[in-house]
């Protein structure tokens, strides 16, 4: 047998070999690794050509053409079935992953307005339609201004009746809106008519009334001649709009360090009108707010003559306002944000 013959019935036998191995790969992976094991540098077709030394010079040729012819069989056949295999793969994708145009799309969950968020809403109308102006101070606050500036000094027992959040012996986490009015005094540009709307913090133990984070709105007047008959008639107008008409107001005389005189506003229960029901504990009256003059220590500490202005001041518990507008029982679920509680409003 000449190394003809032999080289041909190697190849012929290679041939065989890869062929099979073509039609019996599943995957692509399968495919990939019949050409490097054929084709590839250590493949067995070269191993042929790297045997070429021991064919005799004068067959060369002839068996390179063979070898040559067999690589190029070889790669239309790999190229055959892996366009083959690509489409039986895309075939059995469409079918395992089948769109049903005609069933319903999925709804887009849309979330809901916050009953605090709406009640602001309805408080910041009403006050930017009388002339207020919208201001923000932050969450984090000096103690100065939360307290000292407001005529609340260092050792007075009206600063343990705020659970305060320290976070340093001079920084809190504000308990109320109240040093907003410091910070707009200071300012110095008068007059001032303003609201100030915010989150504020105690040391509370949650429970239907009480949560260590909450909000109030705070209020602020300042110009020449401004009386308590103003503090009132805001206030009772205010009390009107949010509630309705026939609402009442009630001032009950209170202590506030930052007012002189000071007073909480209780409006008549929307509910039973004043006749004593459940929601207002029998009362008839809801207390809503506190408020009172501004105390002259107060501007004089805020860089404001109160030989030559007066002004009064008031703070509004938002969620208060939001319970008793949407008749809510307890204020924990003004905190889970559930969206079957929130759609109601
Ligand atoms: N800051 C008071 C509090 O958190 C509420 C308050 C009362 C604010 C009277 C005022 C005011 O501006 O005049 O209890």
């Amino acid at each position: 047998m000449n190394a003809q013959t032999e080289m041909k019935e190697r190849l012929e036998q290679i041939r065989g070999e890869a062929m099979s191995k073509i039609g019996q790969a599943q995957t692509l992976e399968a495919l990939g690794d019949v050409r490097v094991a054929f084709l590839g540098k250590k493949g067995r077709l070269t191993d042929v050509l790297k045997g070429m030394k021991d064919v005799p010079a004068d067959e060369r040729p002839q068996v390179g053409q063979l070898v040559n012819e067999l690589r190029d069989e070889l790669e239309a056949a790999l190229e055959d079935a892996k366009g083959a295999l690509g489409k039986k793969l895309l075939a059995a994708r469409l079918e395992s992953e089948v769109i049903d145009v005609t069933l319903p799309a999925p709804k887009d969950i849309l979330g809901h307005g916050h009953p605090n968020a709406i009640a602001l809403e309805e408080v910041e109308r009403i006050f930017t339609a009388m002339g207020y102006e919208v201001v923000e101070g932050p969450e984090i606050e000096y103690d100065e201004y939360n307290f000292k500036k407001l005529n609340i000094p260092e050792n007075h027992p009206a600063k343990d009746e705020q659970d305060t959040f320290y976070i340093s012996k001079d920084i809190v986490l504000r308990t109320q809106t109240s040093p907003v009015q410091a910070r707009v005094m200071e300012t110095g540009k008068m007059p001032i008519r303003m609201i100030a709307p915010g989150r504020v913090f105690r040391s509370d133990e949650v429970d239907a009334t009480h949560s260590p984070s909450f909000h109030q709105i705070e209020g602020l007047v300042v110009d020449k001649g401004i009386t308590f008959a103003d503090l009132k008639g805001t206030l009772a107008e205010f009390a009107r709009e949010l509630f309705g008409e026939g609402t009442k107001v009630k001032f009950r005389p209170h202590h506030f360090q930052f007012t002189e005189p000071s007073a909480e506003v209780d409006v008549t229960c929307f509910k039973c009108k004043g006749a004593g029901c459940r929601f207002c504990k029998g009362e008839g009256w809801i207390e809503i707010l506190g408020c009172g003059m501004v105390h002259p220590n107060v501007f004089a500490m805020c860089g404001v003559d109160p030989e030559v202005y007066t002004g009064f001041a008031f703070g509004i518990g938002l969620e208060r306002i939001a319970l008793l507008k949407y008749e809510i029982d307890d204020m924990r679920l003004l905190y889970e944000n559930d969206v079957r509680f929130l759609r109601q409003f």
